[in-house]
């Protein structure tokens, strides 16, 4: 289920750069080989991993726009998005922000996700309206694990009044992220018991969400300003 190592990953993408539409069937055709197992191509001939991808089942249009910035919430992003997966664009780290434990359809929305890694390198990212945020490897040059994690909302993210960029909540991982790319290898929809925390969240109750009268976005995609910055990246 995870990433081949990094030596095996720099052959890998280029092999993506010079894909074709024609690679992708090519590819399909090699990963039905098994004697063609250890051959190095650009989708997973993993068993295992592609038994992964393969679970997380087909796109629900009807519940987002599928294979776009908005698509698959909660999902572990970076199993297709990475070398070994089936998307085009690879992500070094990727995930979902939600503001309980237990419902999937209420996400945050211009949520400030804060990564600092080793050598006190700190960056920050923001989740679009369904909570969703991804980083390339452009956008993050270098990454290195371990990483240090939070997520805070501010009342009107990028707002210009007193309180505008006041926490309604802020939440730090304790522990830290020792390789994983998507955030949702650990933090698994649905699951929230000794093998997982459940999915990222702001508050610990549905209730305490009800209670905070949270920001939630009517609708995903809209046409409604978003931050895209966050403040310690404005200028
Ligand atoms: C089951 C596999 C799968 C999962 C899981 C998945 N994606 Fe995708 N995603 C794709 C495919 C395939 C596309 C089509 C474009 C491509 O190949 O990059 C796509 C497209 C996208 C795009 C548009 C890329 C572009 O170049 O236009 C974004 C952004 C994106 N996904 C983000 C995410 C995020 C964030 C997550 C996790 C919350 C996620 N994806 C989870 C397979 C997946
Ligand atoms: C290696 C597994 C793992 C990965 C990967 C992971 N987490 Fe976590 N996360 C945990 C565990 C375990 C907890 C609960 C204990 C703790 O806080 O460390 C947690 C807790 C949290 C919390 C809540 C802390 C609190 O206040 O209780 C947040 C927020 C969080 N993670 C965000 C993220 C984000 C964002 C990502 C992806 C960038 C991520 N996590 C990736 C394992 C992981």
């Amino acid at each position: 289920m995870q990433k081949r190592s990094s030596t095996a990953g720099a052959p890998l993408s280029k092999a993506r750069a010079l894909s074709l539409p024609g690679a992708r069937r090519l590819c399909a055709v090699l990963c039905g080989l098994p004697f063609l197992a250890t051959l190095a191509v650009s989708c997973s001939l993993d068993p295992v991993h592609r038994a992964g991808v393969k679970n997380l089942g087909t796109e629900q249009s009807n519940l987002y726009p599928p294979e776009s910035e908005y698509h698959r919430p909660g999902e572990p992003c970076a199993l297709c998005h990475s070398a070994a997966g089936p998307a085009n664009s690879d992500y070094v780290l990727a995930g979902t922000v939600f503001w309980g434990p237990d419902k999937y359809e209420r996400r945050v929305d211009q949520a400030y996700v804060r990564i600092v890694g080793p050598e006190k390198t700190k960056k920050c990212f923001v989740t679009n309206c369904n909570g969703n945020f991804y980083v390339t490897s452009e956008e993050y040059k270098n990454i290195k694990f371990p990483l240090l994690v939070s997520v805070e909302r501010v009342n009107k993210p990028g707002g210009k009044g007193a309180d505008d960029e006041k926490s309604i909540k802020v939440r730090r991982m304790s522990s830290h992220i020792g390789r994983d790319a998507s955030c949702a290898t650990c933090h698994i929809l649905g699951l929230r018991d000794f093998g997982s925390p459940g999915q990222i969240r702001m508050f610990d109750t549905e209730g305490e969400v009800d209670a905070a009268k949270v920001p939630l976005a009517s609708s995903c995609p809209n046409d409604l300003p978003r931050e895209t910055l966050c403040p310690e990246d404005r200028l």
